[in-house]
């Protein structure tokens, strides 16, 4: 079977070193009931005996040709579930470096589509360890609906002891498709008419022509948000800050959002102020502990934020890209390490110049198509990020035009 990006397809032993790669990361299996693997060759023995069926297909990623999960279901004989004969449970899981990208969604939707259609099945089953609610989004993007019910699954050789919550999809030609959660922070003090809001909307515009998004865009300079004050209240308080303003609502927001946008104007090389202090005060979403990831320290998330894309669109007044943008990129990396996505765009009062439509049409066209590759496959061709980039006129003709404008005559 095949999806845009996947082939779906039997294990082969040959996928065995693969298998091992990612099947022997701690954070993968037991997060779906299974201990890590510890050999290549039981990697292969699974291949094997488990995989051997022709419920159970290899995740393949197109580009690589390479195994990084595995997708399927199990009939009721065989479900952890208590299920009728024309039901069955679904499973999957993705290796951990393509977290984050809609592939697992990706994959369970095809195999939806061949158990209802292909198989006949009249009703879908699946459970994730509430710990695990990136697994139950899965679930939820592709229409299956929460139970409210949990149980004991005794025969998982990882957490039989602990209850998964239990989805439910019933075979229904009509599946409303729940649609992503999209958080913006506006960080410019001229809101709508800000001259990043250009770039911003026909981002979102391009992103709306591949698949409904639902967005939320705040205003950061409308709302009450105080400074962090630093006493590491929220550590010690279970996560409440000492401030009761909007930012409450806005962790909330934070916490169930698919993708953050951080939409912003250059301001002496960095982001302006009102939205630095809303990034400070998300605080109260890591813990105290420190870890070492590579060879760097971070502090680990309280909640899972796997699912998280953070994408970054940054405006600015001067022309030229280069020893302008450098902090702000380089804060937006360190702050979202990975599913990182960062626009930058120079000269840009030209968005508000009527008289610029000529060059600025263009490159609001270009940036449409950005957001639509974006919600397609999560990622932006360097190529276009790059000419998205440049400078729109040449640097000596927009500085002496800004010049003209306003620069006060000389004496
Ligand atoms: C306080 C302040 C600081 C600024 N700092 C920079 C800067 O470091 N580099 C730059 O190229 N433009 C800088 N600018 C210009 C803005 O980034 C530019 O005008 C931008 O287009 C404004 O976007 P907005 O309309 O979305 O707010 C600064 C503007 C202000 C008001």
């Amino acid at each position: 079977m095949e999806t845009d990006r996947l082939f779906l397809r039997r294990w082969r032993e040959s996928d065995a070193e693969a298998l091992y790669r990612y099947a022997s990361d701690p954070e993968v299996g037991p997060r779906a009931g299974w201990p890590p693997h510890k050999s290549v060759e039981e990697s292969r023995e699974i291949i094997c005996t488990v995989f051997n069926t022709e419920t159970m297909w290899a995740v393949v990623w197109k580009e690589t040709d390479e195994a990084i999960g595995c997708v399927g279901y199990l009939p009721a004989e065989a479900s952890n579930l208590t299920i009728a004969a024309d039901e069955c449970e679904v499973g999957y899981w993705i290796a951990r470096p393509y977290w984050g990208r809609g592939i697992c969604t990706e994959a369970l939707r095809r195999v939806i589509d061949y158990c209802f259609k292909e198989k006949g099945f009249t009703t879908l089953w699946g459970s994730y360890f509430p710990d695990n609610p990136a697994s139950g989004r899965v679930m939820e993007k592709c229409g299956f609906v929460a139970t409210g019910e949990k149980v004991l699954c005794p025969h998982l050789a990882v957490g039989a002891d602990r209850p998964v919550s239990v989805m439910r999809l019933v075979n229904n030609p009509i599946i409303i498709e729940k649609k992503d959660e999209n958080t913006g922070f506006n960080g410019s003090p001229k809101r709508e008419k800000s001259d990043t809001m250009h770039i911003t909307r026909a981002f979102l515009e391009g992103m709306q022509e591949a698949a409904p998004q639902e967005v939320t865009l705040v205003h950061v300079i409308d709302r009450h948000i105080e400074y962090c004050t630093g006493r590491f209240a929220c550590k010690r308080n279970g996560g409440t800050c000492i401030h009761n303003d909007d930012m409450r609502e806005i962790l909330e927001e934070i916490l169930t959002s698919d993708l953050l946008l951080f939409n912003f104007p250059l301001y002496s090389y960095a982001m302006p102020a009102p939205l630095k202090a809303l990034l400070d005060r998300t605080m109260p979403l890591s813990s105290m502990a420190m870890r070492k990831v590579g060879d760097r320290y971070e502090h680990p998330c309280q909640a899972d934020f796997s699912r998280l894309r953070y994408l970054m669109i940054c405006c600015c007044g001067f022309p030229n890209s280069r020893h302008n943008f450098e902090p702000a990129v380089a804060q937006f990396k360190l702050c979202f390490p990975g599913n990182h996505t960062i626009i930058t765009v120079p000269e840009s009062p030209m968005f508000n110049a009527p008289e610029a439509d000529v060059v600025t049409k263009p490159r609001l066209a270009l940036v449409r198509k950005a957001g639509k590759q974006y919600a397609e496959t999560g990622t932006i061709d360097a190529d276009l990020l790059a000419e998205i980039g440049s400078p729109m006129i040449p640097e000596e003709t927009y500085a002496a035009i800004v010049n003209a404008t306003t620069a006060p005559p000389a004496s």
